[in-house]
This record gives C-alpha cells, sequence and structure tokens, in this order.
C-alpha cells in the first residue's frame, strides 16, 4: 500500500467474529445450524421489545435521543446513581473505545489479562496507547503481576468478571486487596458484561456499592443475559468527572433509537431475565454434566460459556464440528491449541453439539 499506516494500528490482529450462522448454512448447505461461538443468548430477547420497536418505528425519520432519557432514569433508579454517571454505547465496545480515546495519550499504557477481549487491545492501539499483557494463571486473571506492572505512564487497567474467554471470577476480597496496590489516578475498568449469570455470591458486583471508588468504570452490555446482541447497545457506570469526558468525545447518536427502546423495554421485564439467567445455567450444567461423562474436565464458570480442553487439535474439531452444523469456537488464537469455548444454547442446540462431539471424537 502506498499509504503509511499508524504503527500501533499496523500491530492491530483484526476481531474475529464467530461465524455468522448465515454463513454456515450457505457453505454446507443446512437449514439449522446452531451458533454456540457468541455469548450470545439463544433464548432470544422480551416481547415486551418487539413491541417497543414497533412502535418506534414510525419516528424513524428523526434522528435517536442524543441522550435516552427513560432508559437512563432506569439505570439510574436500579444502581443508585445520578444520571450523569451514566454513559451510553453502541454496545460496551464502543464505551471501551471511548475510554481509550479519552483518556491516553500516545505511549499510555494500560494494562490487561493475555489474553483477554480484543477490543481492550484494539481500542487502546487505535488511540496509540500501548497495551500490556499479563499472561493469566491457573485460567484467571492474574491481579497481582497486573498491579505489579502498573507504571509511571499506566493510565487504566482493564479486569474482566467474569472473564472473557475462561469463565473465571474475581471475589470481592481479591478486587479489594487488587484496587489498594492501584494508584489512584489510574482508571479501574471492571468489565461486568456476563454479571448477570453469575451464581457464586462471593464475586465481586461493582454495582452493589457503586461510585464508592472513583477510579472504577463498571461496563455492562444489553447483549448476553438481555438477548439484544444485535441492536448494539451497552452502558457504563462511572464518576461523574470521567463519565463527562466520554460524553465530549462520543458521537451524538451513537446510540440508535431502536436500541434505545429496546433496552428501555427489555430492564424493566424482571420475568424475561430470570428466564434467561435460569436457562443459561440449566444449559451450562448440562454441558459440564456431559462434558465430565465424556472423561473431560471443563473449566469452572460463572458465565453463559465454557473452556474445555479436548487435548487434541481443538481447530480440527472446531471444522469437524461445522460439517455437523455446530459453530463452536476454537481457542487455538487465544493460545490455548486444544479448549473449545462453548457458548450455552438452547436445550436443542446443546444436546446437538453434544451429540456431534461424540461422533467427531468417535466417542
Ligand atoms: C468481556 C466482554 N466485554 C464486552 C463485550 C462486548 O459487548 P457489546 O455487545 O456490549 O459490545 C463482550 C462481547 O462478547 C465481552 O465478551
Amino acid at each position: 500500500m502506498r499509504f503509511k499506516i499508524s504503527v500501533p494500528v499496523a500491530s492491530i490482529k483484526p476481531y474475529e467474529a464467530g461465524k455468522p450462522l448465515k454463513e454456515l448454512e450457505r457453505e454446507f448447505n443446512i437449514t439449522k445450524a446452531g451458533k454456540l461461538a457468541s455469548n450470545e443468548n439463544s433464548l432470544g430477547f422480551s416481547p415486551h421489545v418487539i413491541a417497543a420497536v414497533n412502535e418506534s418505528l414510525s419516528s424513524m425519520n428523526r434522528y435517536p435521543e442524543p441522550v435516552a432519557h427513560g432508559l437512563c432514569r432506569l439505570l439510574a433508579e436500579r444502581f443508585h446513581v445520578g444520571l450523569e454517571n451514566i454513559v451510553l454505547g453502541n454496545g460496551s465496545d464502543d464505551i471501551i473505545a471511548l475510554l481509550a480515546h479519552g483518556f491516553l495519550n500516545p505511549g499510555d499504557e494500560a494494562v490487561m489479562p493475555l489474553p483477554s477481549f480484543l477490543m481492550y487491545e484494539i481500542s487502546v492501539k487505535t488511540a496509540k496507547g500501548v497495551p500490556v499483557m499479563v499472561p493469566l494463571k491457573d485460567y484467571t486473571t492474574n491481579l497481582d503481576e497486573i498491579a505489579k506492572r502498573v507504571g509511571p505512564r499506566t493510565k487504566m487497567v482493564f479486569v474482566t468478571n467474569p472473564f472473557n474467554p475462561t469463565g473465571s471470577t474475581i471475589t470481592r476480597d481479591q478486587f479489594l486487596a487488587f484496587s489498594e496496590k492501584i494508584p489512584q489516578d489510574v482508571i479501574i475498568v471492571v468489565d461486568e458484561a456476563y454479571i448477570e449469570f453469575v451464581r457464586d455470591r462471593a464475586v465481586f458486583n461493582s454495582l452493589e456499592d457503586p461510585l464508592k471508588d472513583q477510579r472504577v468504570v463498571t461496563l455492562r452490555t444489553f447483549s448476553k443475559a438481555y438477548g439484544l446482541a444485535g441492536f448494539r447497545i451497552g452502558y457504563g457506570i462511572m464518576d461523574k468527572d470521567v463519565a463527562q469526558i466520554l460524553n465530549r468525545i462520543r458521537q451524538p447518536f451513537n446510540v440508535n433509537t431502536m436500541a434505545q427502546v429496546a433496552a428501555e423495554a427489555a430492564i424493566q421485564d424482571q420475568v424475561f431475565l430470570n428466564k434467561s439467567i435460569q436457562a443459561t445455567h440449566e444449559g451450562i450444567d448440562y454441558l459440564g454434566a456431559e462434558l465430565t461423562k465424556m472423561g473431560f474436565a471443563p473449566l469452572p464458570t460463572q458465565s453463559n460459556f465454557l473452556m474445555v480442553d479436548l487435548k487434541t487439535d481443538a481447530t480440527r474439531i472446531f471444522k469437524e464440528l461445522l460439517g455437523h452444523g455446530v459453530i463452536v469456537r476454537s481457542m487455538k488464537s487465544y493460545g490455548f491449541d486444544s479448549f473449545l469455548r462453548v457458548s450455552t444454547g438452547t436445550k436443542d442446540e446443546n444436546q446437538i453439539f453434544i451429540r456431534a462431539l461424540k461422533q467427531v471424537l468417535g466417542k
């Protein structure tokens, strides 16, 4: 290429999304594939969302509200925070990018686990910052090492709770001990994309006592437990001065009207949310039990996915499963060559996956 690309951007590996269902159906000429690759919600979403979105269609000639007041009020009430503490994003991906662009000068560092959700690294590099990657310890976030790697150029640290891709968690005590080691001028991003699925009461939940620590920025999403991944909406809860910076640089209409009304309807439907969480727990328990019966030891998870070591080339298994109409994720690109990550699906999808895996492995 004749144009010189920026040096940090040149080193970005493109985000690898889960294979889309339609693509698999076309490739293998199958009519009903199951996607257990992107930690989505196979149950769908609240029926109230359809009604709200249908109603909003007639006003799609207008720009969205720059701040979705109805939704923000509901979030403020639920978490006992002010409107000035909330930032909405086009998915929580958007807020990750805003944090990097708002707070990193060229060469500033952001410390994060390795591997972790790829958008941290991509956003930091895009903002000309330097990601400092700290390998996991026994498949969990190495909080001690992350704290040690914080230096004079560190502006933010990322932790994910529960962690993607392993499903591990950080307890309240572990988080408090960690936060004491982090300097007062470093932002602690706590990504809680999967927090609604947590069953273990010892796990840290940053919104149980929000804004107590001004450094903590909580990231949440409507993509997982609420099932709104295609609408693209997430939110951050943070100190008002941090929120002000993000609001200054975000696109004024970063969250489209349908996403706003869908999230407003979804957050008020506790019945669907409970159903979705319950189905996820049943799915995880089923997958865990079946994989264990097959002689594997899936990693403990508090999320809607689990990682399992198949003790063989997981990419080969991933490819063979495609032929059976099942999309999962090979963890090779994360450095775990023999691991698959499987998200919970519907009961049917979970059973189809287990059946297909048995066939592929000759069990
Ligand atoms: C840890 C983590 N954070 C954030 C996200 C992004 O969520 P959203 O759909 O809100 O952009 C994901 C999506 O898979 C994730 O796994």
